[in-house]
């Protein structure tokens, strides 16, 4: 074998400090969908990560061609292709972190909640695949209707008897990254030191900016408010109509769940204090399901904060958003057990 150059992230102190936690230095990451318009691209920033060691990437069309294009890039990470079903054990075998990001997305006119049919079984299939193969991975769900394929993804668990409730997740992080990119031109800030809070789900009304929360605080007028929250929660529908039938937001959505899973990843190696939005088992509200912050650990979640101080108009968005996100939560439970 020909000597290499050592890589930055392979230097020894890195490699002593992995070595004394009996860790690799890095995670193995599956992504199921990898080929698609989230996928892709989403392939190739988890193949820059650092804390990538080892990438498959899993889908029922396209990934050898997905896999040797992305292996030729020159960083640390390797990459295997799994192609269809017969071989999505293989995909998830040993995994720390498992993205599905598999399934069809919105087309003009279409709510998120019409992806159900098809996403639905998606979902079930895959995650019954991660109860057998990889039952200690920390999933992040992206298909949609993710106010109720979570819910699915986790009585498909409870059945297999393996749910952790701390492992699960829904990426909610674009509402996040859409909100900090308004917010910041609002106030006319770089959007980097700008952080939203967003709670509730991930569809239409029950996405719930707190703008009371902004860091930096600011003070908003009533239009801005107006603006911002309508804006915020009909970004994925602004991607979707400006596409024209192309599909939905994928460029966005594939660096919102690298953000998402390299605050993950930092959390597991045991980096403290960090801190996201996501759609999790919780008991904040009387919803069994609810996007809050969430203070990520060695095993998923660590902490859920309560909500915080709320205004009046979050006060109402909160109460009106309930009803909506108990009907996605109770449609995908009743998905898995009581079979269409
Ligand atoms: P896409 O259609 O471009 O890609 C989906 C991929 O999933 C395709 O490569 C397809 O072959 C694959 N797939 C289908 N069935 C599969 C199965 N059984 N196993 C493995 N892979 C399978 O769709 P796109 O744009 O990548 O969107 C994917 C999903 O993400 C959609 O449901 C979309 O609504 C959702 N989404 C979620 C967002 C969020 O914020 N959580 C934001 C944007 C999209």
């Amino acid at each position: 074998a020909h000597m290499q150059p050592v890589r930055a992230e392979e230097s020894s102190i890195w490699r002593e400090c992995t070595r004394a936690k009996g860790a690799s230095a890095g995670f193995k990451v599956a992504l199921l969908g990898a080929c698609g318009g989230i996928g892709q691209p989403l392939s190739l920033l988890l193949k820059l990560n650092p804390l990538v060691s080892t990438l498959h990437l899993y889908d029922v069309v396209n990934t050898p061609g997905v896999t040797a294009d992305i292996s030729h890039t020159d960083t640390t990470a390797v990459v295997r292709g799994f192609l269809g079903q017969p071989q999505l054990n293989a995909a998830l075998d040993g995994a720390d972190l498992v993205i599905i990001p598999a399934g069809i997305p919105r087309k003009p006119g279409m709510t998120r909640d019409d992806l159900f049919n098809i996403n639905a079984g998606i979902v079930r299939t895959l995650i019954e695949g991660v109860a057998k193969s990889c039952p200690r991975a920390v999933i992040a769900i992206i298909s949609n209707p993710v106010n109720s394929t979570v819910p699915i993804a986790a009585e498909v668990l409870k059945k297999a008897g393996v749910y952790d409730p701390k492992r699960l997740f829904g990426v909610t992080t674009l509402d996040v990254v859409r909100a900090n990119t308004f917010v910041a031109e609002v106030i006319g800030v770089d959007p980097k030191g700008v952080n939203v809070p967003v709670y509730g789900g991930h569809a239409g009304i029950t996405i719930l900016p707190i703008l009371s929360q902004v860091s930096p605080p600011f003070s908003f007028s009533k239009e801005e408010v107006d603006y911002l929250t309508n804006r915020i929660q009909n970004g994925g529908t602004e991607v979707v109509e400006a596409k024209a039938g192309a599909g939905s937001a994928t460029l966005s959505m594939a660096y919102a769940a690298a953000k998402f899973a390299e605050a993950v990843l930092r959390a597991m190696r045991g980096e403290s204090g960090i801190i996201e939005c996501a759609y999790v088992a919780s008991e904040v509200t009387e919803l069994p399901f609810f996007a809050t912050k969430v203070r990520l650990g060695r095993n998923g979640i660590d902490e859920i904060f309560p909500l915080g101080p709320l205004n009046e108009y979050e006060r109402q968005g909160l109460a009106k958003l309930k009803a909506e996100l108990k009907d996605s939560i109770e449609k995908g439970i009743k998905f898995v057990q009581n079979p269409p």
